[in-house]
């Protein structure tokens, strides 16, 4: 089965072709990245007029690189929400009209859960259920477990900053730029974590999250620091965003006696993350590839194919929703 699979919850313009939820046929992404950069974060206006541009040539190009054509496909999903409302309106209607247009049955995808079935894609192995999920994104720091598909129990959440959001500011407090992540990262890889040991918040008893003492605590240290310091400091961050998630995912996991340790989100494209998780873990953690973690539309067809294999199909009644909560 051939899934259309649509993403524009946020800044990227993303559609793939996927079959079975699994093999990737096509998986287009135009990033606004650019764009976004000169104003420091993103821009939901500029955001949904730039998906109005772009989301046609990036749904024909994903098209054309699949051998399969309009014919070949069987079922349309796009992303509902959560996400910026006009940026989600865009793609999602695009879908639907692509599924009316074709009578092809249509579904409408949770973002997050999408996340989640990017491990799904191009595996040998399906992930064995019970398994707990990391989502770490922009806006989003969730523990899930998950018991079979489309089952979730939300275990814990950050209680102030996403991890995501956390790494945005602590960039822009540095000076670093965005999208702030990759610009932690890549500054880390010349500092020495060890010389800026920065607080961790544990939140002892409940598998929650917190990252704004953190922030706090990177901005007063920065204000008594030098140009020279930056790289210690980004490292020093980094070190305490990725110690709090791995120790805390790790128990959480060992705690509810799962099989497997996924990650999921923007933020699992960090290296120091992936490289932390998986050597610390006592049990088998998967990670999709770093292209895969950020925002793209081959999970959304993932998470749809499952979905449909579910019985959910939607209505044409079917709407965007914004602030959309796990089910
Ligand atoms: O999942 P995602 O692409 O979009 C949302 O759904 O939010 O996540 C974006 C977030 C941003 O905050 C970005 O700074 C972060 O993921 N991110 C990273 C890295 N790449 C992206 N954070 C740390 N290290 C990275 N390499
Ligand atoms: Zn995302």
């Amino acid at each position: 089965m051939r899934l259309l699979g649509v993403e524009t919850s946020c800044d990227e313009t993303a559609v793939a072709v996927v079959e079975d939820g699994r093999t990737i046929l096509s998986n287009i992404v135009a990033s606004q990245v650019d764009i976004h950069a000169r104003y420091g974060g993103i821009v939901p206006e500029v955001a949904s007029r730039q998906h109005v541009i772009t989301a046609i040539p990036v749904m024909e190009q994903a098209l054309a690189e699949t051998s399969c054509g309009w014919q070949g496909l069987d079922g349309v999903a796009a992303t509902i929400g959560p996400g910026l409302a006009g940026s989600l309106l865009i793609g999602f209607n695009l879908a639907k009209a692509i599924a009316l247009a074709r009578g092809l049955p249509l579904v409408g995808v949770n973002h997050l859960e999408a996340h989640i079935y990017a491990n799904w894609l191009e595996v040998r192995t399906e992930p064995a259920f019970p398994l707990i999920c990391l989502i770490v994104s922009g806006g989003h720091t969730d523990l899930v477990l998950m018991k079979g598909h489309g089952q979730y129990m939300l275990l814990g959440k950050t209680r102030d900053d996403a991890a995501g959001e956390a790494f945005d500011k602590a960039a822009r407090v540095l000076g670093l730029g965005y999208p702030g992540g990759p610009a932690i990262e890549k500054a880390s890889q010349q500092g020495n974590a060890l010389k800026r040991p920065l607080p961790r918040a544990w939140l002892k008893g409940s598998h929650d999250f917190s990252f704004s003492g953190l922030k706090t605590a990177l901005l007063h240290l920065a204000q008594n620091c030098g140009p020279d310091d930056v790289a210690d400091l980004a490292a020093g961050f980094q070190e305490a965003v990725v110690d709090v998630l791995v120790t805390k995912t790790i128990a959480a996991a060992l705690k509810h006696h799962v099989k497997l340790i996924l990650l999921a989100g923007g933020v699992a494209a960090n290296s120091r993350l992936r490289k932390v998780m998986t050597q610390k873990s006592p049990l088998p953690v998967l990670i999709p590839p770093p292209k895969l973690c950020t925002d793209n539309a081959a999970m959304v067809a993932a998470c749809g194919y499952y979905r449909l294999q579910a019985g959910h199909q939607d209505g044409w009644d079917l709407e965007v929703i914004p602030g959309l909560k796990m089910s």
